[in-house]
């Protein structure tokens, strides 16, 4: 069995995974309510907050997958080792160095984007390389060529904003609460997303990359507007709008790739892989068979980082007690 934590931002999470993808346990300790008054996530308190929460989680995670002798019963250590934040990063490196060496386990550092590809191998069965992953994150957007688990190659990023990032900041404009990504995602249900036709972004390039800081700059623009007209801020509509422009541009930039790559079958995964809206537009397309883990399975987990470990771990990855913490891995 492989118990994994990830600790990489401003959840702390352990998982215990038996086998591929028995999932015996998956807890979680989040932070929301104490970045939420500032409106992101602030570092220094994260890494203390990771510090209160990781052992009582621990024993959450052993309690609830019946293990009572877990010297006995892990086979491996799993711990998220990078990107992130460093001090979030070091909290969990930490502890699970301690633990390897307490039970005398193997430990093995996890890159976090390799993780939510993950997510959706977990939840798959039937989904075999090659397949294209798309990571939309906070930190992150990103599409992957995943030739075979553990063979990728990034074939567009974001050159500025992940998507994430934007439904953080959006919200943040809105007085909306953070994090953006679900606020705006219930928001939008009731609101006309014709209201305002926002620019979706990088619309005429041909490549795989995103930009979403111009999308935020324009619905700044528009709430400037409205504001000094003594208008109220229409929030469902506004909502919309931006939600479809930038799935518009998700969606449109897979397009590509699988044309690029003539590779049909598209995994998305990562916090905005949540999105309602954006699930429906992958899952009604024709040109690919769409993947998605459920929605708790896209934001920062445990489960995901067991399976790369579990992968990785039999593919021949090996870490030891030197590991350290790599905030800017890149997959
Ligand atoms: O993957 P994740 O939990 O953490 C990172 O690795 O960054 O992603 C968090 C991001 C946040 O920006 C959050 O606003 C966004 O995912 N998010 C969503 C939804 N749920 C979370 N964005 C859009 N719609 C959602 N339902
Ligand atoms: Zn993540």
């Amino acid at each position: 069995m492989t118990l994994a934590l990830e600790s990489s931002c401003d959840d702390t999470a352990v998982a215990i995974l038996e086998g591929q993808r028995t999932i015996r346990s998956s807890v979680i300790s989040s932070q929301i309510d104490s970045h939420s008054p500032f409106g992101g996530v602030v570092p220094e308190f994260a890494s203390r907050m990771h510090l209160e929460a990781v052992l009582p989680l621990l024993d959450r995670a052993l309690l609830e997958a019946g293990i009572s002798d877990p010297k006995r019963d892990i086979d491996l250590l799993a711990v998220t080792s990078g990107p992130g934040l460093m001090g979030s990063l070091l909290v969990g490196v930490m502890a699970m160095k301690g633990l390897a060496q307490g039970w005398g386990k193997p430990i093995l550092g996890v890159n976090h984007l390799e993780g939510h590809i993950f997510a959706n191998v977990v939840n798959h069965p039937d989904l075999d390389p090659p397949f294209l992953a798309m990571i939309v994150s906070g930190g992150h957007t990103e599409v992957v060529l995943v030739k075979e688990l553990g063979d990728y190659r990034v074939i567009g990023e974001t050159r500025d904003d992940a998507a994430g990032e934007a439904y953080d900041k959006v919200a943040k404009l809105l007085g909306l609460g953070y994090p953006g990504g679900p606020i705006i995602d219930k928001l939008a249900l009731t609101g006309n997303e014709r209201a305002f036709d926002f620019p979706v972004p990088l619309r005429s390039s041909e490549k795989v990359e995103f930009s979403f800081s111009g999308l935020k700059t324009s619905v700044l623009s528009q709430v400037e507007k409205l504001r000094k007209n003594g208008q109220p801020l229409p929030l469902e509509d506004l909502c919309a709008s931006f939600q479809r422009a930038v799935a518009q541009s998700l969606v449109s930039k897979l397009h590509i790739a699988v044309s690029l790559t003539g590779v049909r079958k598209v995994a998305v995964s990562g916090g905005v892989g949540a999105n309602s809206y954006l699930r429906k537009k992958l899952l009604t397309q024709t040109a690919w068979k769409a993947y998605l883990p459920d929605p708790f399975y896209c934001t920062d987990n445990g489960v995901m980082i067991a399976g790369a470990a579990y992968h990785g771990w039999n593919r021949g990855r090996r870490s030891d007690l030197e590991l350290s913490p790599s905030p800017s891995w890149r997959i």
